[in-house]
């Protein structure tokens, strides 16, 4: 079997070089996925056109050679195949119908439907199969938490959940248990079709107070994490619980092989209060890969001095589409001085 640097990683081995990719790595920072999103139509259209999708993710690979290639989709494909309506709005980001009353939330779907998540499967298996042998192919959904606060305001406002999820806990929990479960299916159907490994981006856990952060955040991909790991025992899960700060801590023992850490955590401490064995990855600021020259350079030699035992290169968070590709280009030749 070829040797991935990515998965040695999540099994707890530190390499000297650390294997690296970047969030939202296919994107519009991107020519050729400008060119090819203007093809498709919309960017959900090029979610569910399997061919283009998988050129996508393929085209941060060919060009740097990253260590990982994530599926080209989005988070909100599980709500999408649940029912509920969908659209991204040009610069602003998703729109959805609210899932304002119980009728709304009771109504979705109890079963993906098939020919959505049916068309990301073959996507999966299409970039599987033309994929460098040194090269690990990452799956991924949305946590219940912030798929949910989508869902429940029809876009980024997340104090509708937050509302709910106070409000009338029995509702909010339905839907919560409806995304862990669906999510588990959603997830053991890409590692079918090829994915070695996932991540689960719970991109708004940090807005949570700490009762509500166990309750929403921690027990959901808890289940989700268990569940996947009976069903796959080889598969690593990573999860990314950004903005989690001082309650990190509550995701050691949780199963995962790897956490991300966001732009604000310390590398330091998150190694403290997590034990010597889980993989971090993370956490270059975006905005010093935007910034790039001396001060890129000295970003990306704090991150490689402040991680310590098994470390994964990645942003903090997403790579913002008006970043110069010399700067990615920069980064990887310091990686791999
Ligand atoms: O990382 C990758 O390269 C894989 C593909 C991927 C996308 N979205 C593509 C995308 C992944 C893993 C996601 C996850 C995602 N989607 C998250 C969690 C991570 C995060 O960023 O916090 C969230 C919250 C979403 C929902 C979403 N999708 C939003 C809020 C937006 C609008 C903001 C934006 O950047 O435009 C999207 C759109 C989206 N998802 C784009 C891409 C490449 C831009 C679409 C375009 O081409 O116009």
């Amino acid at each position: 079997m070829a040797e991935k640097p990515l998965l040695d990683v999540l099994g707890g081995k530190r390499l000297q070089r650390p294997p690296v990719w970047f969030m939202r790595q296919a994107g519009r920072y991107l020519s050729e996925y400008r060119a090819l999103r203007a093809r498709a139509g919309s960017f959900l259209d090029l979610c569910y056109a399997e061919e283009m999708a998988a050129e996508v993710t393929l085209q941060p690979i060919r060009r740097f050679g990253f260590d990982a290639a994530i599926l080209f989709s989005d988070i909100l494909v599980v709500p999408h195949a649940l029912g509920q309506g969908l659209a991204f709005a040009e610069g602003e980001g998703p729109v959805l119908p609210p899932l304002a009353t119980k009728e709304d939330v009771v109504s979705l779907r109890d079963e993906l439907d098939p020919d959505k998540v049916g068309r990301v499967y073959a996507t999966v298996a299409r970039v599987r199969s033309q994929l460098p042998p040194e090269v690990t192919l990452i799956g991924f959904c949305g946590a219940p938490w912030t798929v949910a606060t989508y869902m429940v305001s029809g876009g980024k406002d997340r104090l509708p959940a937050m509302l709910m999820a106070r409000r009338d806990p029995g509702l909010f929990g339905h839907l919560i248990d409806k995304l862990v479960e669906q999510s588990v299916i959603y997830l053991s159907g890409q590692i079918a079709a090829g994915a070695e490994a996932v991540q689960i981006f719970d991109s708004w856990a940090g807005e949570l107070a700490p009762d509500q952060f166990e309750r929403w955040c921690v027990r959901p991909i808890k289940a989700i994490v268990t569940t996947l790991k009976q069903l796959h025992p080889a598969v690593p899960v990573i999860a990314f619980p950004r903005g989690a700060g001082s309650m990190l801590d509550r995701f050691r023992d949780l199963g995962v092989a790897g956490i991300g850490l966001d732009t604000a955590d310390d590398p330091v401490f998150a190694r403290s209060v997590l034990g010597p064995d889980v993989a971090l990855q993370g956490n270059l600021d975006p905005i010093a890969l935007l910034a790039g020259g001396a001060a890129l350079d000295g970003a990306v030699d704090a991150v490689l001095e402040r991680f310590s035992g098994p470390h994964i290169f990645n942003l903090g968070h997403g790579i913002r589409p008006d970043t110069p590709i010399a700067h990615v280009e920069q980064v990887l030749r310091r990686l791999r001085m």
